[in-house]
């Protein structure tokens, strides 16, 4: 099974092109999130399990397809807010768990803010969802949370990852598959993927103060 895929695709690299620019709006930054996070599940979602079913067309019987895995979405928030709609859109049977984690300001170190995973029977696979894998660090704390519920199949859908970021993932979690747009080759000073995209919270949400 490979564990890192980047989906080399042209719509994604296009979509990706116009996410990372300076000038893109909020407005269009969401948009362009919707599109590359259908393409990254499109690609994530290819061997879920599913079973024959018989069906009656208005002409005939024939049979189908079902998808019978029990998935659950779990977005980090903020930025992985913005990604869960489109993939409910694709699998519109998922639950969907939410995990609060920022980075500190100043050490850059996750903070698990949020946690309402419940104790109840796990699925069988967990999308995790989070635009930005940058050092890995709030990706490993959410994988752990999603391991202690006792999940056996976690894939992280990332937009934009750094080649630490998927090295710090790998490296802890190797059964996690991560999915992912582009590898971005540094990180700067503040922890920030280069050449990235900026802070995607801040572009989602139109809380943006400052561009570095
Ligand atoms: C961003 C991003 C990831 C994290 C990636 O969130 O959405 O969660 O940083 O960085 P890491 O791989 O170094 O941990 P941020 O902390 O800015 O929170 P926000 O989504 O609320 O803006
Ligand atoms: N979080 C972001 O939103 N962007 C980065 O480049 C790093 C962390």
């Amino acid at each position: 099974m490979t564990q890192v895929t980047e989906v080399d695709h042209p719509l994604v690299r296009h979509h990706l092109t116009r996410l990372r620019a300076r000038e893109t709006t909020p407005h269009e930054f969401r948009s362009l999130l919707r599109q590359l996070s259908s393409l990254l599940a499109y690609e994530a979602t290819a061997d879920l399990t599913a079973y024959p079913v018989s069906i009656q067309t208005p002409l005939t019987s024939m049979m189908g397809t079902q998808v019978t895995a029990k998935v659950a979405l779990v977005p980090i928030l903020r930025a992985g807010l913005g990604m869960v709609d489109p993939i409910l859109d694709l699998v519109p049977h998922a639950e969907v768990w939410h995990l609060g984690v920022y980075r500190d300001e100043t050490t850059a170190k996750p903070v698990e803010y949020y946690n309402k995973l419940p104790q109840t029977q796990p699925p069988d696979v967990v999308f995790l969802l989070d635009p930005m894998l940058a050092t890995g660090g709030s990706a490993c704390m959410a994988i752990s949370a999603i391991q202690r519920w006792g999940v056996g199949s976690i894939k992280l859908l990332s937009v934009i990852a750094s080649r630490d970021g998927v090295k710090a993932v790998t490296d802890q979690f190797p059964g996690t598959q991560i999915f992912v747009g582009q590898i971005d080759p540094d990180l700067n000073h503040h922890k920030y993927i280069v050449p990235g995209l900026g802070d995607a919270g801040d572009r989602t949400f139109n809380t943006l103060r400052y561009l570095g």
